[in-house]
């Protein structure tokens, strides 16, 4: 609100072109009734200005009553009007008041002061910038909780699946340890004999074998786990040329290839310089392949594709990892980037590996993952991921 005294109405139009020429800062006054309160028009400065300053309008103007330049029906807002009202009204029914201004009045309906409607797009662009705050705030915090959650199904999910190893271990042990017991007895009575020692010998061995093969599933488990957790310490980004790196990280896969009847197409353009991470991008390239190898092909030869392109702009880039083996079937196909979804459980599956790969994609390269398949026609996975690190 800018206080303004108002002038009366019986003021004449040259004595208010004095008081807008006496002060510049002067946007516009409000004409009161003869009591001095009831707002009954509002002159603004530039209005009238350009009436009293036109050809013939000192002279026709000047000792006529200042209702002759003024707007007889301001627009009157109560002082108790909340801004979003106030902008709501001026936008809709008002948008003269916009330039205008409009008369304040108090709660006894009298004039109290003046308002411009400059003032009002500031308060509602602070309102605007504390809104988006506020929504921004809500938005991070939804995230961390959505992260949480999402935290907390992948801990339950890991000790779930450790825990049929581990038990199953645990229970062998305690097998292993009675019959141990039994045959420290048996040695101590003096009843043991030969196909007793032959007996402990051979269950103790396969006793090893089936706690060590337990144990070390538990173990492979917990290291996938911790492949889960993008660790971004140890994969600082830097520069580098992605079409030659992919190149490196395909060579290191080359003894598990070799052993295979596959073969791997790489389309690897030189010269595309990103500054992103490449510890992210190697294992995003290793699982993806490993997983077109172990799950796509049987028997029969199988066709690895991986080409590098341009993305939808300048600063994106897509690289396509496809396979032409047995596809996904369209149910499994919704689940595959969830945490332990495995159709290979029995063959040593943990159902990590695509989950590790999604949380590179959209968490450290702030990229996005897509994947399409038809069975029989083989599967395609396509991450848009941008030349330059998002920076945090
Ligand atoms: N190229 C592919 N062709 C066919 N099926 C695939 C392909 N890639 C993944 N899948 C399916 O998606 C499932 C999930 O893959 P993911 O890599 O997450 O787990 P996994 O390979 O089974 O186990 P892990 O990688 O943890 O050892 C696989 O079990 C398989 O059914
Ligand atoms: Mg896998």
């Amino acid at each position: 609100m800018r206080k303004a005294l108002p002038v009366r109405a019986s003021a004449s139009c040259g004595d208010v072109a004095e008081l807008f020429q006496c002060d510049p800062g002067l946007a516009a006054l409000a004409v009161v009734g003869e009591d001095g309160r009831t707002a009954i028009g509002l002159a603004d400065r530039n209005t009238f200005l350009l009436h009293f300053a036109q050809r013939y309008g000192r002279e026709l103007y000047t000792k006529r009553p200042v209702l002759h330049l003024a707007d007889r029906s301001p627009l009157l807002v109560p002082l108790d009007t909340p801004i979003s009202a106030l902008g709501e009204q001026i936008s809709t029914h008002r948008p003269d008041a916009l330039h205008r201004g409009f008369v304040l009045l108090s709660p006894n309906g009298h004039y109290a002061g003046i308002g411009l409607g400059i003032d009002v797009m500031r308060l509602t662009a602070e309102q605007m910038t504390l809104t988006l705050e506020r929504l921004q705030n809500t938005q991070r915090e939804l995230i961390q909780r959505e992260k949480m959650a999402a935290l907390g199904g992948l801990v339950a999910g890991v000790a779930h699946e450790i825990n049929t190893p581990l038990g199953v271990a645990v229970t062998a042990v305690s097998a292993f340890a009675q019959e141990t017991a039994r045959f420290h007895q048996a040695y101590r009575d003096g009843t043991l004999r030969r196909p007793d020692l032959e007996d402990y010998v051979s269950s103790a061995g396969e006793a090893a074998d089936f706690i060590q093969g337990n144990l070390s599933r538990a173990a492979d488990l917990v290291q996938s786990f911790k492949k889960v957790a993008v660790d971004q310490t140890n994969d600082l980004p830097r520069q580098f040329d992605l079409g030659d790196y992919i190149t490196e990280v395909l060579r290191s896969l080359q003894p598990r290839l070799r052993r295979s009847v596959h073969t791997v197409i790489p389309e690897l353009p030189r010269g595309i310089v990103v500054d992103s991470a490449p510890g992210a991008i190697a294992q995003i390239i290793t699982n993806l392949v490993m997983n077109a190898l172990i799950h796509a092909f049987g028997d029969a030869p199988g066709i690895i594709t991986i080409s590098l392109s341009q993305g939808a702009s300048p600063d994106l880039l897509m690289l396509a990892i496809g396979d032409d083996g047995r596809g996904i079937s369209a149910s499994d196909l919704p689940y595959i980037f969830d945490p332990f979804f495995t159709t290979r459980r029995d063959q040593g599956g943990t159902g990590l590996g695509l989950h590790v790969v999604y949380n590179l994609v959209t968490q450290r390269l702030g990229g996005r993952i897509d994947v399409a398949s038809t069975p029989g026609q083989g599967t395609r996975f396509i991450i848009t991921f941008p030349l330059r690190l998002p920076r945090a």
